[in-house]
């Protein structure tokens, strides 16, 4: 990005309207590397550039890729029907500059959830052809006998046939962790997969939480409702891959 000033870096990055970026920093509630900034027409040079607001470190991006942890009772909708949007825990400046979130969750569902305002990413991470990974951990109702547990993952790995689609969708990778804990990797998004993928199988999902997708893997130290910046798009799509 070329050289701008402080309020116009503040604006391409959803703090406001150009005047409430003004505004902010008149007020002194910027500093760049420590100094409160408060001439609004500063010229900095964006790339690489930290900018703290309210205490908190933001790091000028062109476009933002965040990873959450998604608590239950969250819709991943923009318009949600009955619980609160994921929307509300990320911060103003997020949603101003419209990140969204990368596929969708039940709202039951918990773990790695990715927001990003890069369309191509957006676009990269959700089509069905490119085949993305999405790892989940799935804790059934009823534990399997070693038995079950071999069918199960046969039948996972085989392919199982879906009520809205006649050609079965078949696990890219299945494990029992534990007698109640299935480990399930598939690539495709479709609607409440993973619970009736399980339900095919005679079972059914108790919880359901999202560990890794693609290349990233939900950081453990990343608390319920938490968030945290992502390195580009290499930290989903992995080394040489896109
Ligand atoms: N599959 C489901 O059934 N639910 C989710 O939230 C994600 C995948």
């Amino acid at each position: 990005m070329k050289r701008m000033s402080l309020a116009d870096i503040l604006f391409t990055q959803g703090f406001g309207t150009r005047y409430d970026c003004r505004q902010i920093v008149l007020a002194g509630a910027v500093s760049v590397a420590g100094e409160t900034v408060t001439d609004p027409d500063r010229v900095f040079e964006p790339d690489h550039l930290v900018v703290t607001w309210r205490g908190e470190d933001w790091p000028v991006c062109e476009k933002a890729i965040i990873a959450m942890n998604k608590p239950a009772g969250y819709e991943c909708s923009l318009k949600p029907s009955a619980h609160p949007s994921v929307m509300g825990l990320l911060p103003g400046p997020l949603r101003t500059r419209g990140v969204q979130p990368v596929g969708r969750l039940d709202w039951d569902t918990t773990g790695l959830l990715i927001f990003t305002d890069d369309g191509a990413l957006l676009h990269r991470l959700t089509h069905p052809k490119k085949h993305v990974a999405k790892v989940y951990e799935a804790r059934l109702a009823h534990a399997l006998t070693d038995d079950e547990a071999e069918k199960t993952v046969a039948k996972l790995l085989g392919g199982v046939v879906l009520d809205d689609s006649p050609k079965p969708v078949a696990a890219k990778d299945a494990r029992m962790l534990a007698p109640d804990l299935l480990e399930l990797t598939i690539c495709e998004g479709k609607y409440h997969q993973v619970k009736r993928m399980v339900a095919a199988c005679g079972n059914r999902v108790a919880s359901l939480h999202r560990r890794e997708v693609g290349a990233c893997r939900l950081p453990e130290d990343l608390k319920e409702g938490e968030w945290r910046w992502l390195d580009g798009p290499q930290a989903i799509l992995g080394g040489g891959r896109g």
